[in-house]
């Protein structure tokens, strides 16, 4: 590794190319692990990064905000790279070194136990490029939250256009294609009212799939003052 880590800088994916082999790349979509060998090739390079400590293996609302919050960078393009350290307090002990470093055992403490977990974690900070020294964020642990702080606008599902919908939003938007307002409408009822029965696990995506899209129709072609869904 000692004569990757003399490549340029300048090369900015570079640590993409690292991290890949080393495994760094956890089961979570956009999030990136680091410990105390990887973080100086990530952070303090020419792009800004998001990091949390946690546990190991985090759960709980925080965490699943904070994987909702990578998916939405992932799409955006941010530039923001997401990571995540996690620190353990048996077997190896993992980034026990990185909480240190950050400040997130108390003075008096030689290392962090098991029941200082939940009371210090999950803490997040931010690293502007060119920084190392990261600031502490605190802002709400909430996916908006997040986003909000990056400046990062979700792009969610344009069901006229088509643009940023998955495949599933897609098949739904061209269900109700070439219906007119007044027909939307029709559909409307008819499909809140299904919803209300008791159905299949299957019959019940669909239809609330469904449901869901069909009121985005409603709601973008009255604020577009449009008589009948376009192709898409
Ligand atoms: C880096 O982390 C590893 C694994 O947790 C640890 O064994 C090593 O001592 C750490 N290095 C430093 C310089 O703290």
């Amino acid at each position: 590794m000692a004569s990757s880590r003399q490549m340029p800088v300048a090369w900015p994916f570079r640590w993409l190319f690292l991290l890949a082999f080393r495994g760094a790349w956890g089961s979570d979509y956009n999030i990136v692990n680091l410990d105390n060998a990887s973080f100086p090739l990530v952070v303090g390079q020419s792009f800004p990064v998001l990091v949390r400590f946690d546990r190991e293996y985090p759960y709980g609302e925080k965490a699943e905000a904070f994987k909702a919050m990578a998916k939405v960078l992932a799409k955006a393009e941010s530039q923001v790279l997401v990571a995540s350290i996690g620190v353990s307090t048996f077997g190896e002990k993992q980034n026990q070194d990185m909480a240190r470093k950050f400040n997130f055992i108390p003075k008096e403490k030689e290392e962090l136990q098991s029941e200082d977990m939940e009371k210090i974690f999950p803490k997040f900070m931010y690293f502007k490029p060119g920084d190392s020294d990261g600031q502490l964020y605190n802002g709400a642990a909430t996916k908006a939250g997040f986003l909000k702080f990056l400046d990062v606008v979700e792009k969610t599902c344009d069901v006229l256009t088509g643009a940023f919908c998955s495949t599933e939003e897609k098949q739904h938007a061209e269900y109700f294609q070439g219906k007119s307002l007044q027909e939307l409408q029709a559909d409307l009822a008819t499909f809140a009212k299904k919803s209300k029965e008791t159905l299949k696990k299957g019959e019940r995506q669909l239809v609330d799939g469904r449901l869901k899209i069909l009121k985005k129709l409603i709601k973008a072609m009255k604020k577009g003052g449009k008589e009948t869904q376009k192709q898409l």
